[in-house]
């Protein structure tokens, strides 16, 4: 905005040096933050020797008063006014050193502050021409204070809370005001108000408004304020306090009598402060004299015992709230052995589904799957077909990473409709491949298989599901061809 104002300036400087002609040259705007120093200039152009400067006078200009600031006199000398001598001076020493060259009377301007915020005229009183006279206006910036607050925030009941302020985002004392926004994948909503001071300054205060939950725990939070041309950011990351969550594992449903593994029961939670404090009881009864408590732990001393069994209630402790989670043990007297493993160790022990039954089985197996087959060409396959072609021989194997199963029955990865549907939408954009009807992705090739020869410690879990407190495990079972015809049960571990 200066430039053309100065050229404007100099144009007229040109014009009036044609004619006999005098001015004030001078900037339209100048601006400093609060504390900086800034230079008013003031030039006096003539073309006309015969015409002398009697004084300069800088007034400030502000509400339609005139104030005096500084006076600059041939033979005088020069002189600034209060309130302005601490900080006001002229820039060329020659003015100072009351030499009578008044061509340039530039004012600096130190520590500047909100008040100094005015119009200013540089006034040029000449013999025998009268007076002339410019203005520049003088705006004064102060740079916001930033500060980022956050409201301790804690969960004690469920959600359904109203919204609740986070952080707090001030820039305070900024004039012109700051511009606060926020970046976050939280969900909520900035309320921000702007405050006006009597100085002339704003201060803005944005809350971050969300509705409390758990799941904000640790999740990170950043005010954006924007201040002239700077950016500041601050980020935070929530602490969300919440009571226990518990969850007691290690009952895997088949305590029988002197089982000899080592056995116990683990009170699981998450806390946030953590957990300081567990209590064991046992519902209704006494706890048996077999177990030893440490903390969190509860563990067998001896063998598996009737006196054992009852309803075990873990309660967790931290600084907001007391929780509690519960299992029921029972015992019995032989090892539980579940049917579908019976039925497993049928199918694997001989694979002895022969004689015609077992040409029926796979003939309507082979039915099915290809039934299957083409309803899935139908509607599955998004792939191109013509650039990640791979056609698989007997089964697949990657050299290496499944020799160390070597009873591994050579899986053909079908199976039912909702185990498919699984697979598909697990595919990331990794690669796809194409066994000539259906496309499954790398994982699937990674995917540790188990036989049931080797599984004896994971029926266990497969019939408690709860036990697996860290992965969520997931098994199903599948019938598989085998490439000379035979069908073999397989299970596969999701982890
Ligand atoms: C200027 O005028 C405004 C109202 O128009 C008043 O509030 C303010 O105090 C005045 N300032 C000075 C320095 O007189
Ligand atoms: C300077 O301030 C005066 C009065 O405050 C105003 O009339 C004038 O338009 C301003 N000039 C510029 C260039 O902003
Ligand atoms: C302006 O006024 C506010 C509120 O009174 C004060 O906190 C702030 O320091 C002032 N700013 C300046 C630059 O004087
Ligand atoms: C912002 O930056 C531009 C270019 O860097 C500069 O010309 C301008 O004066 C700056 N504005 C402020 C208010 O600092
Ligand atoms: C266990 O005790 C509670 C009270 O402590 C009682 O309400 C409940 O009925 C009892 N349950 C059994 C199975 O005895
Ligand atoms: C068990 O809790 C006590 C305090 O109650 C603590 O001093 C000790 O370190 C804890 N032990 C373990 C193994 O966490
Ligand atoms: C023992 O408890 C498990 C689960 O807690 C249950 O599935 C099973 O039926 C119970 N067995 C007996 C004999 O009560």
């Amino acid at each position: 905005m200066a430039v053309p104002a100065t050229l404007w300036i100099y144009l007229m400087a040109v014009y009036l040096s044609g004619s006999n002609g005098q001015m004030v040259q001078m900037d339209a705007i100048k601006s400093g933050y609060v504390g900086s120093q800034v230079e008013l200039h003031c030039l006096f152009i003539n073309n006309n020797p015969a015409v002398k400067i009697s004084q300069v006078t800088w007034q400030k200009f502000l509400n339609g008063t005139k104030q005096n600031v500084a006076i600059a006199n041939p033979t005088m000398g020069v002189s600034v006014l209060n309130p302005f001598k601490e900080r006001v001076s002229f820039k060329l020493p020659a003015v100072q050193e009351k030499i009578p060259s008044l061509e340039d009377t530039t004012i600096v301007f130190s520590n500047l502050q909100l008040s100094d915020e005015a119009a200013y005229i540089c006034e040029y009183t000449t013999f025998p021409a009268g007076n002339r006279e410019n203005m520049v206006n003088l705006t004064v910036f102060a740079r916001p204070m930033i500060q980022m607050i956050q409201t301790a925030l804690t969960i004690v009941a469920q959600p359904s809370s109203p919204k609740v302020s986070v952080a707090t985002c001030l820039a305070a004392n900024g004039k012109p005001p700051g511009v606060v926004t926020w970046e976050t994948t939280l969900k909520g909503e900035p309320r921000t108000e702007e405050i006006p001071h009597s100085n002339g300054t704003v201060t803005v205060r944005s809350d971050y408004l969300v509705i409390p939950s758990r799941e904000m725990h640790k999740q990170k939070l950043t005010c954006v304020v924007t201040y002239n041309n700077d950016t500041t950011i601050d980020t935070i990351m929530l602490n969300v306090q919440y009571k226990p969550e518990v969850k007691i594992v290690g009952f895997d449903g088949n305590w029988y009598l002197n089982r000899p593994d080592k056995l116990g029961l683990t009170c699981k939670t998450e806390a946030n402060p953590p957990v300081t404090h567990f209590e064991w009881k046992l519902l209704n009864g006494s706890m048996p004299a077999g177990v030893e408590i440490l903390n969190n732990t509860l563990s067998l001393k001896g063998p598996v015992t009737y006196d054992l069994a009852g309803t075990y209630v873990c309660h967790a402790t931290n600084s907001i709230g007391t929780s509690s989670g519960q299992v029921e043990v029972n015992v019995t007297e032989l090892p539980y052995i579940p049917n579908d493993r019976v039925s497993q160790e049928r199918h694997n022990s001989g694979l002895i589904i022969g004689g015609a039954a077992g040409g029926i089985v796979v003939l309507l197996v082979a039915l099915i799957i290809l039934f299957v087959i083409l309803r899935r060409r139908q509607r599955t396959f998004k792939g191109d077909y013509s650039t990640k072609k791979h056609v698989y021989g007997n089964g697949y194997s990657k050299p290496g990473g499944l020799s160390a199963h070597p009873t591994l029955p050579k899986n053909l990865p079908y199976g039912e409709d909702s185990d498919d549907e699984k697979k598909t939408s697990q595919m990331g954009g990794t690669g796809l491949y194409e066994r000539s009807d259906r496309v499954f992705d790398d994982d699937d090739l990674k995917r540790p298989y188990f036989t049931v020869d080797e599984s004896e410690s994971h029926e266990y879990e497969e019939r408690s599901l709860a036990y697996p407190y860290d992965h969520e495990v997931e098994i199903t079972d599948d019938m598989v061809s085998q490439t000379d015809g035979s069908v073999i049960s397989k299970k596969e571990w999701y982890v």
